[in-house]
């Protein structure tokens, strides 16, 4: 019915008209890029207009609508898209603090409150799940993925396609458009938009499986990534587009570009404006974001015989396709009711899922003593630059925010406390020494500055009058996410001061770290008896973090980057490979001629999967079901936890294998399963996954995929260093 429909449709289009569909422009004041598009209404009116994006408010989008409808000589409707990355008005955590919940459903659940929210705003297209794998906590963008391990990102990837999208029939079903189509997260040296060069086993092993994994769920839309992947722009390549995502995985919706990346195919020399528009239609992108390439130069084209008539029409049928799956064809005022914004958006259920998310994304890295959580009691001083802003608690991309609505965390604070408590205040330092760098880290969400010694003598003359010190120190949003990569990854410089004051006051110290990448806490850790990781927690982190800190929640999040203990180890990775030279297990100096660093040795500072909780969990050794499996069966792993504290508790119970011989190197161990469980106190939980080939299987460098038979270490453990492992011996 879809192909009838499409091709009768098209059969009427002008070749002007099909070239229109391919094309979409910034419609809003929303600001994601550097330019901002030209006469959007009367190119809709001219019906060569595909979409729009970056437009808030179901009546503004509802007259675009309206002149694509009526004014239009075939009346087709618009794509309304927008970076809905991790909520529309009721903000969810960032991506990365997402991930450390390990809590897929709720993950899901995130996407499906984002979407009902959008779509009763007029939006039919999410530009999410960011799916892209990375390592480099240097990149701003590692804010908005879900950290480093393939594996969990390709669940998470599946959840997020499946909480946008739906089946599509609902009124709150909206697109997904996974991102970035590929290896965005591999930028050399964690600089933006820098130069990828990978081997294509990497690319299929370690950066691609996400990616598939948004394939196979059933994700609509796809867009390019800024990038190179082997020497050629993303945008432009048709291996990447056509063969790998296409042919080999099947993908049957649209791929749009970034923004302005014809232009940027400029920039990285290969060719003219004309040219590469020619080059990404024929490499498989079929609809351009903001250059206007194909809007101003594929008609020409294919007057010149450069493109073809196929061409232009295999990229405008899967626009109209996406457009027909969404039901637009059928209601094009399907997502605007402008009566929905009172009923779906910002709603009280939607932050109670948002606030209960946060509080399981928060990692307790540090905990000496118990002194998390605090009671209710006595004089607690808040300090530092974030404790009272709540625009910064939301972190990057969340373009349709309201944050004069939402709490800062002094506020939440002293509602946490309900007069049991004296909340003292102080905001104690600017967010850097550097003015010129605190304002380009600020995109609109200013942090007062004042002068730092008369805030640090304010800030010492209240705490001394504390019983408690509550720190709430880090990065503001605007120093993570695009185009926010950053050298030093180290508590900025007049933060770390005062916080050294702070310390020598001799009081308990609680320091809240807001972050949207792994950053370096070695001198932290070394120092300040309790530290916990806050992210960028959303709309209702303010609570949240309060659930958390007085103990009403366990905290339960388990890193999914790996935290360095310096910035030069980065790239640091748990699935890394042994290389010929390993530095044996228990040696914890220098050797000479082993893999190793004369300056800091080979562990990260916290480990991928690490987090404290309230309570203690004792592991026992895995259990398999067999000692050995043939290549094409399978095999049971059980583990028992015993919760050996005395709260109640989640843990995240995580699932790693070792192929120890195989055709290529393999990685030390690779997450293959985990487990978020409730273990009441004094309880033993039986947590069982199953091994199954395809958890064994890799690419090698002929790109087979497959198993090799023989020998595997299988480890059980609480993160990817407490691991205890069996062997096991496939046949
Ligand atoms: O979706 C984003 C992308 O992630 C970065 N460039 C701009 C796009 C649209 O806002």
């Amino acid at each position: 019915k879809m192909d009838e429909f499409v091709s009768s449709l098209m059969q009427k289009m002008t070749i002007e008209e099909k070239i229109g569909q391919l094309t979409l422009q910034v419609a809003g004041d929303i600001t994601t890029g550097s330019v901002q598009s030209s006469p959007v209404t009367e190119r809709i009116a001219a019906g060569r207009m595909g979409g729009v994006f970056n437009v808030k408010g179901a009546g503004k989008i509802r007259q675009l609508q309206d002149i694509a409808v009526k004014q239009t000589r075939l009346g087709i409707p618009l794509l309304v898209g927008m970076d809905v990355v991790h909520g529309y008005e009721t903000i969810f955590p960032i991506p990365l603090a997402m991930s450390c919940s390990w809590d897929t459903l709720a993950i899901e659940r995130s996407a499906r409150i984002a979407a009902k929210e959008a779509s009763a705003d007029g939006i039919n297209w999410t530009y999410s799940p960011m799916v892209d794998i990375s390592m480099d906590a240097r990149w701003g963008r590692v804010a908005e993925g879900s950290g480093e391990d393939p594996y969990l990102g390709s669940c998470i990837a599946r959840a997020m396609v499946r909480g946008y999208q739906g089946d599509y029939s609902g009124k709150a079903d909206i697109m997904a458009c996974v991102k970035h189509f590929a290896l965005y997260g591999a930028v050399e040296a964690g600089k933006d938009y820098n130069t990828v060069d990978m081997s294509r086993m990497r690319m299929y092993n370690r950066y691609f499986p996400p990616y598939r994994a948004a394939v196979d769920a059933g994700a609509g839309s796809f867009m390019t990534s800024f990038n190179l992947v082997d020497g050629i722009p993303a945008t432009g390549n048709r291996w990447l587009l056509t063969d790998v995502l296409r042919k080999q995985w099947g993908f049957d919706g649209f791929v749009v570009t970034d923004y302005e990346s014809l232009m940027e195919m400029t920039r990285h020399g290969v060719g003219d404006l004309a040219s590469v528009s020619v080059q990404a239609l024929k490499a498989g992108t079929d609809m351009e974001m903001c250059s206007e390439g194909f809007y101003k130069t594929l008609g020409q084209s294919l007057k010149d015989g450069r493109v073809s008539t196929d061409d232009i029409d295999r990229a405008c049928r899967r626009v109209l396709e996406a457009k027909y799956k969404l039901g637009l064809f059928a209601d094009p005022y399907k997502y605007c009711d402008e009566s929905r914004h009172a009923t779906d958006v910002y709603t009280a259920e939607n932050r109670a899922e948002a606030r209960e998310l946060a509080a399981k994304t928060f990692v307790l890295l540090k905990n000496e003593g118990g002194l998390l959580p605090l009671k209710k009691q006595g004089k607690i001083a808040l300090i530092g630059p974030l404790a009272d802003n709540a625009a910064n608690l939301c972190g990057t991309w969340c373009v349709a925010y309201t944050p004069e609505r939402y709490s800062t965390l002094r506020q939440g604070l002293e509602r946490a406390v309900g007069g049991k408590a004296t909340v003292l205040y102080a905001q104690g330092c600017n967010l850097t020494r550097d003015a010129a760098l605190q304002k380009a880290a600020e995109f609109g969400r200013t942090i007062p500055r004042g002068d730092d010694e008369a805030m640090k003598a304010e800030a010492l003359r209240v705490a001394a009058g504390a019983d408690v010190i509550v720190c709430a120190m880090g990065e503001c949003s605007d120093m993570t996410g695009e185009s926010s990569s950053r050298v030093d990854l180290e508590l900025p410089d007049v933060q770390r001061e005062l916080l050294a004051e702070l310390l020598k006051l001799g009081k308990p110290v609680v320091l809240l770290n807001f972050s949207g990448r792994p950053t370096v806490m070695t001198w932290e850790q070394a120092r300040v008896p309790a530290i916990m990781n806050v992210w960028f927690g959303g709309s209702e982190a303010a609570d949240a973090i309060c659930d958390v800190l007085f103990g009403d929640r366990v905290p339960s999040g388990k890193l999914t980057m790996t935290m360095p203990q310096a910035v030069g180890q980065i790239p640091l990775y748990y699935n890394h490979m042994s290389t010929g030279r390993p530095v044996p297990e228990g040696i914890k100096s220098y050797r000479k001629y082993q893999s190793n660093y004369l300056d800091v040795r080979n562990d990260p500072l916290y480990p991928f999967g690490y987090g404290l909780s309230y309570t203690t969990f004792k592991y026992s050794e895995p259990r398999l079901s067999a000692d050995s499996m043939a290549v094409d069966g399978s095999v049971k792993v059980s583990v028992d936890v015993t919760n050996t504290g005395e709260r109640d508790a989640d843990e995240v119970v995580q699932l790693y294998i070792r192929d120890l011989v195989a055709k290529i190197s393999r990685p030390v161990k690779e997450l293959k399963g985990f487990s978020r469980v409730h273990i009441k106190a004094g309880e033993t939980r039986t947590v069982e996954f199953t091994i199954v080939p395809d958890m064994l299987k890799y690419y090698d460098s002929e790109l087979n995929y497959g198993l090799d038979a023989g020998e595997f270490t299988v480890m059980t453990g609480p993160d990817s260093r407490r691991v205890k492992g069996c062997k096991l011996t496939v046949y």
